[in-house]
């Protein structure tokens, strides 16, 4: 099976190194893959091996135990299953919360083709959980340029194209419009978000991006300088129609950023610069991914570009019969190669592909634990576990289905429309 999963990664060419280490991990922005063994097969990615390398901090029961306690919300099924596993400074967003201080959440979607697959719908659904829980305004870029600076066949018509699909599908995940602001990198950018556009990239030299992203003499100076830009929507000075004009106020506003792991070399160059200049560091809070149906090791290909595109996703426009199909045809299966066997053996629920999903998605965790059970002392053959993951992944997607066919344009020019606010913050919090 192929290593690289993201097929935009193949429009950076090589370095010399990356090719020296190509049997290791590795995960940046524009490459996720898991190491590959001897034996050629790729390996789950290893996320305890991520937390040590970028230096992020694994979520424990005390913190989780914190927001419950500040918010009275139950953490969120991908919370207690791991699913979003680490942070940066996570802790510094709930003292702001709980003395009732600013602070907004921003997250963000490469419009790369017109249609998002379940994987896609994992940060959003969390961030809109988040905006439940904290009451805060939710910033959510759409990075409309990056998918033309870092792809060789898209236009600029056709990133920009995908723009209102994209933020319909981000609409329908069920976003407050009240507390939400969209909005495409080529519409917004001017004013108070160009100005801190420039500060950032100010302080980043060519030495650093190369070591963050891995860029060599023949990248382009457009993907060379995008950082910056994905690096100033952490800064609420970028958007004084939300914070207000007054910068030496505004700028000290954080950010608590949802996202997947694969964003975090961004931030982390972002958070560096922010302490050079006195501006606040974003907080982040990171999600692993959704594996493609062929199994650990993989993220889905999320580009038209990718032969196997249809393959290895469930989409969010897949009919229940393409759903079924897909599961029963290319689910990566834990299972025995015979009934006997697998009777006698058992199902390996780390690999199986139908319960990873049902993981991500199956609400009720005696529920998933039964199933668990009940594959691992082979009572449930894989026929009978790949029906339960149809059932959930068809209502997941049907129930989105009939949001996004609620949103028209006119609701998205509600979301992407340059307007105040409203939201309550923490209402225990002590007036200051
Ligand atoms: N670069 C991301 C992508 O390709 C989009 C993005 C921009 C983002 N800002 C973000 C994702 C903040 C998460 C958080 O999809």
């Amino acid at each position: 099976m192929a290593t690289t999963v993201n097929a935009e990664a193949l429009n950076e060419s090589p370095l010399p190194e990356a090719v020296a280490k190509e049997s290791k991990q590795s995960v940046d922005p524009y490459n996720v893959s898991g190491e590959v063994g001897e034996d050629g097969v790729v390996k789950a990615i290893d996320y305890s091996k991520l937390v040590d390398e970028f230096g992020t901090k694994k979520i424990e029961p005390a913190l989780l135990e914190r927001f419950e306690r500040l918010t009275g919300q139950k953490p969120h099924r991908f919370l207690r299953r791991g699913i979003v596993f680490s942070h940066r400074d996570l802790d510094l967003i709930l003292d702001r919360y709980e003395r009732g201080q600013p602070f907004f959440l921003y997250t963000g979607r490469g419009p790369s083709s017109d249609s998002v697959h379940v994987g896609h719908t994992v940060p959003f659904e969390f961030t809109k959980w988040l905006q439940e829980a904290l009451d805060c305004p939710l910033i959510i870029m759409l990075t409309d340029d990056e998918k033309y600076l870092f792809s060789d066949k898209r236009t600029v018509e056709e990133v920009q194209g995908y723009c209102s699909a994209n933020a319909k599908d981000i609409i329908a995940i069920g976003f407050d419009p009240a507390k939400t602001f969209i909005f495409s990198d080529f519409e917004f950018m001017g004013g108070a978000f160009y100005r801190n556009v420039v500060r950032l990239s100010k302080h980043i030299t060519l030495n650093q991006s190369r070591a963050i992203f891995g860029f060599n003499d023949s990248t382009s100076i457009g993907k060379i300088h995008f950082g910056s830009i994905q690096g100033a929507t952490s800064f609420a000075s970028s958007f004084p129609h939300i914070f207000g004009t007054d910068e030496t106020k505004t700028s000290l506003i954080p950010a608590l950023i949802p996202c997947a792991i694969d964003q975090d070399p961004y931030f982390r160059m972002t958070r560096d610069v922010a302490a050079r200049i006195h501006y606040a560091k974003p907080s982040l809070i990171h999600s692993k991914f959704l594996d493609a149906l062929q199994g650990p090791g993989t993220k889905m290909a999320n580009t038209l570009q990718s032969a196997s595109i249809d393959e290895s996703a469930i989409f969010m426009k897949d009919t229940p019969n393409q759903i079924k199909n897909k599961i029963n045809k290319y689910a990566f299966s834990g299972g025995k190669a015979t009934v006997e066997e697998h009777r006698e053996k058992g199902g390996d629920t780390s690999v199986d592909v139908s319960f990873l999903y049902l993981r991500f998605f199956l609400e009720d965790d005696e529920e998933l634990e039964k199933i668990r059970v009940a594959y691992e002392s082979g009572e449930l053959l894989t026929g009978d576990l790949k029906a339960i993951c149809i059932k959930e992944l068809q209502t997941y997607v049907k129930v989105f289905q009939e949001r996004r066919a609620k949103v028209d344009d006119e609701i998205v020019h509600q979301f992407m429309d340059r307007r105040p606010l409203k939201w309550a913050g923490n209402p225990r919090a002590p007036i200051v």
